[in-house]
């Protein structure tokens, strides 16, 4: 019985030293002091112990019993002061660590010109109004004179979304809400979002910005017209800026123009980026046709308007000088930081 005990002493010594994880030395326990544990079964046994012997036998089993107590009880301490450890190592909080720093976006080039634009007729009285984008044929073809054999109403320039609504293809159709909506005068601009069925390239996307502008009071002449994009012409390339109306041909208005500035690079000489014309396109304008005026319950015979269609993309390219379109689309913060 002796040996017996000297043994299960020694194993479970063994299997307590040789525990890496509570939950062993716990089964450990379980295996040695549980109910169906080893040295219980030694004290079921005791009844065949003879009477003489019992006290010595108990009081070895005790003692086995509370020698292997506490093995587990120093093993345990052992073990929970190792997680204990580890824990605090893992969790360690380095307060010497520089911060991350938070990545910020930065404003679009876009958004800078339109801001800047903005700020120039705004600067002149002008009130800043939105159109849908999704937009009914009306107002962005007929209530704008274009008549429905117009090539630009054809489907591979613009998307319907049924025979009456498309997206809009120029901001021009603000034009027509604004005279609808508004009381006269008018001196109004429209920033916003166009669609055309274009391939994607360096100066083309299916998707782009138009600044419209628009005024109609008494009295407005084509004097007036060239007056105001001479200003606002100046006012965004620079003081030294001139303006040349070329004639041309819009449905909308009449007569009709498209302006060019003097190249801002070179001053007019000519260079590589006005290609050496010394001029650069900026926009279309003209004097608002006395039928669009009529057709949007004005009358030409007491009013006149004249307004303009610039292209923002445009002006960002120039003012910034980017080469191409794309990038403005692609929103890589490299490039954005750069403005
Ligand atoms: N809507 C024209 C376009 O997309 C631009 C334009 C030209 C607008 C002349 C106007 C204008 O208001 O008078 O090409």
């Amino acid at each position: 019985m002796k040996e017996k005990l000297q043994k299960i002493r020694e194993e479970a010594m063994r299997q307590i030293e040789a525990s890496e994880e509570l939950s062993k030395l716990n089964d450990v326990r379980v295996a040695f002091l549980g109910k169906k544990g080893e040295l219980t079964a030694v004290l079921k046994g005791m009844k065949d112990v003879i009477p003489e012997e019992r006290p010595i036998v108990g009081q070895l089993v005790n003692e086995t019993r509370a020698a292997i107590e506490e093995m587990l009880e120093h093993t345990k301490q052992k073990l929970e002061r190792a997680e204990m450890n580890f824990r605090l190592k893992q969790e360690v909080i380095d307060v010497t660590l520089p911060a991350k720093r938070s990545r910020v976006g930065h404003r679009h080039p876009n958004t800078i010109a339109l801001e800047e634009v903005e700020r120039i007729f705004v600067g002149m009285g002008y009130e800043v109004v939105e159109g849908p984008e999704i937009e009914y044929d009306y107002y962005n073809f007929e209530a704008l004179n274009i008549p429905p054999d117009h090539p630009a109403k054809d489907e591979q320039d613009t998307f319907y979304i049924n025979d009456k609504i498309l997206l809009r293809t120029q901001t021009s159709p603000v034009q027509v809400r604004t005279m609808e909506s508004r009381p006269l005068p008018i001196r109004m601009i429209a920033p916003g979002r166009v669609f055309r069925s274009d391939e994607v390239d360096a100066t083309h996307s299916p998707s782009f910005h138009q600044i419209e502008g628009m005024v109609i009071d008494k009295n407005i002449t084509f004097a007036d017209l060239k007056g105001t994009l001479a200003e606002f012409a100046k006012e965004l390339f620079g003081q030294d800026t001139k303006v040349k109306f070329r004639p041309h041909h819009f449905p909308f208005t009449e007569p009709s123009a498209e302006v060019d500035v003097t190249c801002f690079k070179c001053g007019g000489k000519g260079c590589r980026f006005c290609k050496g014309s010394g001029w650069i396109e900026i926009l279309g304008c003209g004097m608002i046709h006395p039928k669009v005026l009529r057709m949007s319950g004005i009358d030409p015979e007491e009013y006149s308007g004249f307004a303009f269609g610039v292209g923002l993309e445009r002006i960002a390219l120039l003012k910034y000088e980017i080469d191409d379109m794309r990038l403005l689309y692609e929103n890589d913060d490299r490039f954005l930081r750069q403005f």
